[in-house]
């Protein structure tokens, strides 16, 4: 994984050079660090960090045009709407910026596209090596894809991929693949998108009021990859099968 080393951040409606010390004092302040992956529009991220003043939540995402708005809100007063313990950061996953390695609690990707999308989907690499490098040891990634995605028209980047299920993902090689990475799979299951609290209101927002969406949620914990490779050795069959790619439709 190519890692950028400085952290470029919104400050309002412009991009900056966060000092290496104004990101170490934050982090020691913060009683818990959030990481949002593809946080487009910062809102949920946002609402996050207004949620929990004693947490630091960084949201990343390479279209950093989407998260002005928001990163002008939250650089008013605290008394008006303000969130100083929000930080955007213009980087993608997969070139994280090493200032942002080992540091979260927390990951969430919620709703994600493009590149975002189509690595976790089919296990790619960089993505997954980059989602795995912000965590800490015993950190929870949680994702949740609208499943509805499925449906035509399915974006390019999952075209021809079999849709992410609870059982997909372990006939699919995606567990193993993401277990390769660093990443156990915990649970996996579909449910309606007013059950995750942390982005019902975005979903809400984009589908309308009384709509409802199914989604997939997948939780995973942050372990160490060598670890799961030692497991694989001592099992040499299903460690063979796990290091392969996804299987893709005809
Ligand atoms: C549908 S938006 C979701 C935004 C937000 N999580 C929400 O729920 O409102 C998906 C986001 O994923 C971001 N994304 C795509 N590829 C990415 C990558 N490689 N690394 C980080 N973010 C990425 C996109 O730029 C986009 O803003």
């Amino acid at each position: 994984m190519n890692s950028a080393i400085g952290l470029k951040v919104l400050a309002g409606k412009k991009l900056t050079d966060l000092p290496p010390a104004e990101l170490a004092g934050a982090l020691a302040a913060a009683e818990h660090v959030l990481v949002d992956v593809g946080t487009g529009d910062a809102r949920t991220a946002y609402r996050q960090a207004v949620a929990h003043p004693e947490w630091l939540v960084i949201g990343v995402d390479p279209a950093w045009q989407r998260m002005t708005e928001t990163a002008v809100r939250a650089a008013r007063k605290p008394a008006k709407g303000g969130a100083p313990n929000l930080v955007l950061v213009n980087a993608a996953i997969e070139t994280v910026p090493a200032p942002l390695h080992g540091i979260a609690d927390a990951v969430t990707v919620l709703m994600p596209w493009g590149k975002l999308l189509r690595g976790i989907v089919s296990g790619e690499s960089d993505v997954l090596a980059g989602l795995r490098a912000v965590a800490k040891p015993g950190t929870p990634l949680e994702v949740s894809i609208g499943t509805s995605i499925w449906r035509d028209p399915i974006p390019l980047e999952i075209r021809g991929l079999p849709e992410l299920t609870p059982e997909t993902v372990g006939s699919t090689g995606l567990a193993d693949r993401m277990a390769e990475f660093g990443w156990q799979v915990t649970d996996v299951r579909l449910v309606p998108h007013t059950d995750l609290e942390t982005i019902s209101s975005s979903w809400a927002r984009r589908l309308g009021s009384g709509a409802t969406e199914t989604v997939l949620h997948l939780r995973a914990v942050a372990v160490d990859p060598r670890e799961t490779l030692r497991q694989d050795q001592a099992e040499p069959e299903s460690g063979a099968d796990g290091a392969g790619e996804p299987e893709r439709e005809a």
